[in-house]
C-alpha cells in the first residue's frame, strides 16, 4: 500500500503536447498533468498524503503566507537512464536541508520518508515526463519543486497552525538560455540578500526576493547573474542570486565560500567538494574575499570560476562586473568546470557507476 493516494488527472496533456515540451522545455515554464500535497494542523500533523491533478490552488486571502511570507522550498531533478528507469541525486540532503529551513521559518517538520515518497510518488504517476537525455552533455531532467506553506487564515504574526507541502515537476534543460556559456555576474554593492542571524541558509522565498532587484540591476548591467557579499564588512563572497560558487587555483584547490549562517548548503556544492579528489583537486572551504579573488584571477593563481547548483548545474563564469573593475575569465568555459560537469552528470544519469550510493530510484 502506498502512502499516497492516487487521483489520476481525467484531462491530462495529450501526448504530443507532452512530448513536444519534453523536446525544448526551457526552465520553469510547463508542468506536468499531477502535484503532491500533504496537509499539517498543529492538531493532527501531516495527514491526507496525496497525488491529484496539477490545479491552481485555492487559498484564503488571509492565508499566513500572503503577508508574511512562511514559504520554503526545495529543488530537486529527476534523471532518466538509459534503460528507462528513473532516479533522483541525494534526496536526503534535500529532506534534511527543508527542515532545517522549516526550523528557521517556524513551519513543522516533515518526516524525510514522506518527503522522498512525495517524489516517488509523483513521479510514478507523470513518469512519462521525464525526459530522454539525448548526448552526453545534455542535461534533460524532470525539476522537482517541493515547497510548504502556511495556509491558515490569521492575520496575527505567529507561525501558521494550518500549513500545505507539495511537489510540482516540470521537465527541464538548461537554466541559462545560453547553455554552458560562461556567464557574466553583476557585482551587488550595497544590496545583500542575507545576514547574520538571518534567514540566508534557509531555503525561503524570502531570500529569493530580496535577490530580485540586484537581479535586475545585473540584467541592466547585462549580467545573468548576481553576486553577494557578506552584510558585515562587505567584503567575503558569499553566493549568487540563486546558486553558490566555486573558484578552482592554478596549484589544484577547488575554493568555496566557507558555510555560515548566510550561505545555502547546496546539494551541488556539496556533491563537487566530495567529488574533488577524484579529479585531483583538494576542496578548500573558507572565507574568500573579492580582492583575493580579483587579485588572484590577474595574476594567474585563480585559473577558473563557475557557479553550481541543482538547476544550474555547473555553469562557467566568464567575467564579474563590480562598480569599478571587472574579473576576467576568458569566454571559453574553463577545463575543470567542464570535467565536474560531465564527472556529475555521468553519475546523475548512470553512465558510471554510483560509488557514492547518491542515486535514488524514483521509477
Ligand atoms: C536550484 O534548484 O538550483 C535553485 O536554487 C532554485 C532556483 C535558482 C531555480
Amino acid at each position: 500500500m502506498h502512502k499516497f493516494a492516487v487521483l489520476k488527472n481525467i484531462q491530462p496533456q495529450p501526448e504530443l503536447v507532452r512530448e513536444n515540451i519534453k523536446k525544448n522545455p526551457g526552465f520553469g515554464l510547463y508542468f506536468t498533468d499531477h502535484m503532491a500535497h500533504v496537509r499539517y494542523t498543529i492538531d493532527d500533523g501531516w495527514q491526507a498524503h496525496q497525488v491529484k491533478p496539477y490545479a491552481p490552488l485555492q487559498l484564503d486571502p488571509a492565508a499566513a503566507v500572503f503577508h508574511y511570507a512562511q514559504e520554503i522550498f526545495e529543488g530537486l531533478k529527476a534523471y532518466r537512464h538509459a534503460d528507462g528507469s528513473v532516479w533522483t541525486f541525494r534526496p536526503d540532503r534535500n529532506a534534511a536541508r527543508i527542515n532545517r529551513s522549516a526550523e528557521r521559518l517556524a513551519l513543522p517538520q516533515l518526516p524525510e520518508e514522506d518527503f522522498i515518497e512525495s517524489l516517488r510518488a509523483l513521479v510514478r504517476v507523470d513518469q512519462e515526463w521525464v525526459p530522454t537525455p539525448g548526448e552526453d552533455a545534455d542535461e534533460s531532467s524532470l525539476y522537482l519543486r517541493p515547497f510548504m506553506i502556511a495556509s491558515e487564515r490569521f492575520l496575527g504574526v505567529r507561525a501558521s497552525h494550518e500549513v500545505d507541502y507539495y511537489v510540482i515537476a516540470c521537465p527541464a534543460g538548461p537554466y541559462f538560455a545560453g547553455g554552458i556559456k560562461p556567464v557574466s555576474i553583476w557585482l551587488s554593492q550595497s544590496l545583500k540578500r542575507a545576514g547574520h542571524g538571518g534567514t540566508g541558509f534557509a531555503k525561503c522565498g524570502g531570500n529569493y526576493a530580496a535577490s530580485l532587484v540586484a537581479q535586475n540591476e545585473a540584467a541592466a548591467q547585462g549580467c545573468q547573474q548576481v553576486l553577494f557579499t557578506d552584510a558585515d564588512e562587505n567584503k567575503y563572497i558569499e553566493e549568487l542570486g540563486g546558486m553558490n560558487l566555486m573558484l578552482v587555483t592554478r596549484d589544484g584547490r577547488l575554493l568555496t565560500p566557507e558555510l555560515s549562517d548566510s550561505i545555502l548548503d547546496g546539494v551541488t556544492r556539496r556533491s563537487l567538494l566530495d567529488l574533488a579528489p577524484q579529479l585531483g583537486l583538494e576542496p578548500e572551504e573558507r572565507r574568500i574575499t573579492i580582492d583575493e579573488w580579483r587579485e588572484g584571477a590577474a595574476n594567474g593563481d585563480i585559473v577558473e570560476a563557475f557557479a553550481c547548483g541543482t538547476a544550474a548545474v555547473i555553469t562557467p563564469i566568464g567575467r564579474i562586473v563590480g562598480p569599478d573593475f571587472t574579473i576576467d575569465h576568458g569566454e571559453e568555459p574553463g577545463e575543470r568546470a567542464m570535467e565536474f560537469r560531465k564527472t556529475l552528470l555521468d553519475i546523475q544519469y548512470g553512465r558510471v557507476e554510483d560509488t557514492n550510493n547518491w542515486l535514488v530510484r524514483l521509477a
